[in-house]
């Protein structure tokens, strides 16, 4: 095989470097058709999976045994815990703007309390910390009181559920939900944007904590992470003006309307996936065995049916099917958790474990352990 895997053209300038090869990732893989893998194996066969299977797939590149995972499981509990010093500057920061921004600054804070400048290291403690630090975050900036005394031998998801004072839910439905949730959203292949600045930042020998910090910031813009809060929100205006049992003539006429309008169909369209995202897919199947009367289900898959065909009539669009945004916030919703401005932090919480994985692999194991460069791509003068 030639080593040319790609040549760049003009026409490649200012794509979002779509489709461009740029490195190696070990974690996973987005297929077009296919969707994602992890590790080499497809969501289908590992959706039922414990969180703490999925991690130790993820940062161990095989299949735990039940020995390898308990283990595993027990190294995160050990490195479980944030000092108090670290949750009083989390809960002095502004309780103010989108709570992504506390997240971003919650994972600085972190660094300068817990972090050892050790890629490795500093990896595994944030995996193990990082459901305090999202359940201080979230209690402290919705005003749900301080954060209950985290309980690591619970589990991973049933402790980061214990810890958050979500009011009046089932815990049941919300561990599930979590756990479902944070399964689709570790890890996305190596160029999703939140992956790529993490790794990008990394690759300057920032430390672990301030490379995810930023990329954290990378995820809570609308075009990426916070994608799914605006698609439940797109959901729940759609009923507030169709009302909540309309026909699929109805919802195409609406959507017609608001394309017209130059809106997003938000939760639609992927920059790799060229089919309906298997992650949206799961939870579409999910949510319809779980509540199939509900309003927001109703409108969701009336979107999915819908959305595609007007998409297709443009040919500008080359992927025209919902993604996983469009039906995360309807299943966090139908199973007790509607409150849309953490969704984005949820995302975070599942993502960082990818991420964190991906930057030791660039940084120390990469290049037979002299890790990648620091990233430094070339522009072209262009006058304005
Ligand atoms: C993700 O999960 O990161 C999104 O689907 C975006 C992407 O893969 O580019």
């Amino acid at each position: 095989m030639s080593d040319t895997l790609f040549e760049v053209k003009k026409e490649h300038l200012e794509t979002g470097l779509r489709g461009y090869p740029v490195g190696y990732c070990p974690t996973s893989s987005v297929d077009p058709f296919q969707g994602l893998f992890y590790v080499g194996r497809l969501l289908s066969q590992i959706h039922h999976w414990e969180p703490e299977q999925v991690m130790f797939l993820l940062h161990n590149g095989h299949e735990g045994s039940s020995e390898e995972v308990g283990q595993f499981s027990k190294e995160l509990r050990q490195r479980a815990g944030c000092s108090p010093e670290l949750i009083r500057q989390i809960e002095q920061l502004p309780r103010k703007g989108h709570p992504m921004k506390l997240f971003s600054a919650a994972l600085l804070l972190a660094g300068i309390f817990h972090g050892h400048n050790d890629y490795r290291e500093d990896c595994l403690n944030l995996v193990a910390k990082i459901p305090e630090i999202a359940a201080i975050v979230i209690n402290y900036h919705a005003g749900w009181g301080g954060t209950k005394a985290s309980q690591p031998d619970l589990g991973y998801i049933e402790n980061f559920t214990h810890m958050l004072n979500v009011p009046g839910a089932d815990s049941k439905r919300l561990v599930r939900a979590f756990k479902l949730f944070s399964l689709l959203h570790y890890d996305h292949g190596g160029g999703n944007l939140s992956a790529f600045v993490g790794k990008a930042v990394a690759s300057g020998l920032e430390e672990m904590y301030g490379s995810i910090s930023a990329a954290m910031c990378a995820l809570a813009g609308s075009r990426h992470g916070k994608a799914n809060q605006h698609s439940l929100i797109f959901v729940q205006n759609l009923i507030r003006e169709i009302g909540e049992d309309p026909d699929e003539e109805a919802v195409e006429e609406a959507i017609r309307k608001k394309l017209a309008n130059h809106d997003l169909l938000f939760g639609f369209g992927h920059a790799v996936l060229r089919v309906e995202d298997p992650r949206a897919t799961l939870l579409y199947d999910v949510t319809w065995q779980q509540e199939p009367d509900h309003p927001l289900v109703r409108m969701a898959h009336l979107l999915r049916k819908v959305g595609p065909k007007v998409l297709k009539e443009n040919p500008k669009i080359s992927d025209p099917y919902p993604n996983v945004d469009a039906i995360s916030g309807t299943m966090l919703t139908v199973f007790d958790f509607p409150y849309s401005d953490y969704y984005t932090v949820l995302f975070g919480l599942a993502r960082i474990v990818g991420i964190s994985r991906q930057i030791v692999y660039e940084r120390t194991e990469a290049r037979e352990g002299r890790g990648t460069p620091i990233v430094r791509p070339r522009y072209f003068f262009k006058a304005n």
